[in-house]
């Protein structure tokens, strides 16, 4: 019996792998192309000839494959083997991919975790490697010291979905973030300012925006955008036909910051052109959650 079991040693199932040795546990290792393990076999890990192999291998299974259709694909011809065993799946997904797949792990009588790795691959083993867990909370404690040696370990709930919930929030903030950038590097640099000059401005003042979100997560809990709005949405679109014709002016497509321009013009016209940017969130979702966050749900 090994302690952990890694299924899929792409860049990051590589690292996990690596990480777990390290740190002293015995792993057993399963990818579809067999030649990636053999780094990981001489460092002291056994590679096992099929995934029902490397299931049976430990009582903690970690899966890092490409998509979800990939672990059930794999995991095919082992779900047998998966009974008393505890399942973590560190693929990337949605929240209704991983509910689904708890429920598929549990038909099959094992204890599931799903996870979202907040890190790239040489960070991992690290403590600024922070990864989400969600799902069986009495597997994420018996197994907490294992999956600690991957980065720091951050459990959010029994529902499976909270962790790539909050996995994929966080990079959709980081994607809002490098379209702005990359928009306001293409306008800089199309009168020859280099991108390196212009950063000190640029990241202080993301700095100064940084110290708005407080208020915008106050806003956005309580329903309240109007009170004390000192910049409305009203004043905000006017301005944005200034973005757009100042980027066309330049050189520059629209196209990254045109969704914003799209977002507040028709805030403005359901009736928020005096509200603060925190009610744009009322534009895009379609639940009620504060209702929803209110009532307990
Ligand atoms: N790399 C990152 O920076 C990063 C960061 C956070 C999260 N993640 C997530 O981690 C997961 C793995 O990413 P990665 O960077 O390791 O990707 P990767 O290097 O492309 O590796 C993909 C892995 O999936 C396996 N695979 C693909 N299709 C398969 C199939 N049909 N059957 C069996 N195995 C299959 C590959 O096996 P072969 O080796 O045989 O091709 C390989 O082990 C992804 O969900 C990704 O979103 C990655």
């Amino acid at each position: 019996m090994s302690d952990v079991s890694v299924i899929g040693l792409g860049a990051m199932g590589s690292a996990l792998a690596a990480a777990l040795l390290k740190s002293g546990l015995s792993v057993t290792l399963w990818n579809r192309s067999p030649a990636k393990a053999e780094a990981l076999v001489a460092k002291g890990a056994v590679a096992a000839a099929s995934v029902k192999d490397a299931v049976e291998a430990s009582k903690l299974v970690v899966a890092c494959l490409l998509v979800y259709d990939t672990v059930y694909e794999a995991f095919e011809p082992a779900k047998d083997a998966l009974a008393g065993r505890t399942l973590v799946n560190l693929t990337n997904g949605t929240p209704a991919q991983a509910r689904e797949m708890a429920q598929w792990a549990a038909t099959r009588g094992a204890d599931y975790l799903d996870g979202g790795i907040m890190a790239v691959p040489p960070m991992i083993g690290q403590a600024e490697a922070l990864i989400l867990y969600s799902g069986a909370h009495a597997a994420f404690e018996a197994h907490g010291k294992t999956l600690g040696a991957l980065g720091a370990a951050k459990y959010l709930g029994d529902d499976a979905g909270l962790a790539p919930l909050h996995d994929i929030a966080l990079l959709t903030a980081m994607y809002g973030l490098f379209s702005g950038v990359t928009h306001a590097f293409a306008l800089t640099g199309s009168e020859t300012v280099p991108a390196e000059k212009f950063l000190p401005m640029l990241t202080n003042w993301l700095g100064a925006v940084m110290t708005w979100l407080p208020d915008m997560a106050r806003r956005i809990d309580s329903g309240d955008y109007r009170s004390d709005v000192v910049s409305n949405l009203e004043m905000q679109a006017a301005s944005f036909d200034n973005f757009i014709a100042a980027s066309e002016g330049q050189g520059v497509s629209s196209e990254l910051i045109a969704p914003m321009f799209q977002l507040l013009k028709k805030a403005v016209a359901a009736g928020y052109g005096d509200a603060d940017q925190a009610s744009l969130v009322e534009m895009i979702r379609t639940r009620p959650q504060v209702e929803r966050q209110r009532a307990g749900g």
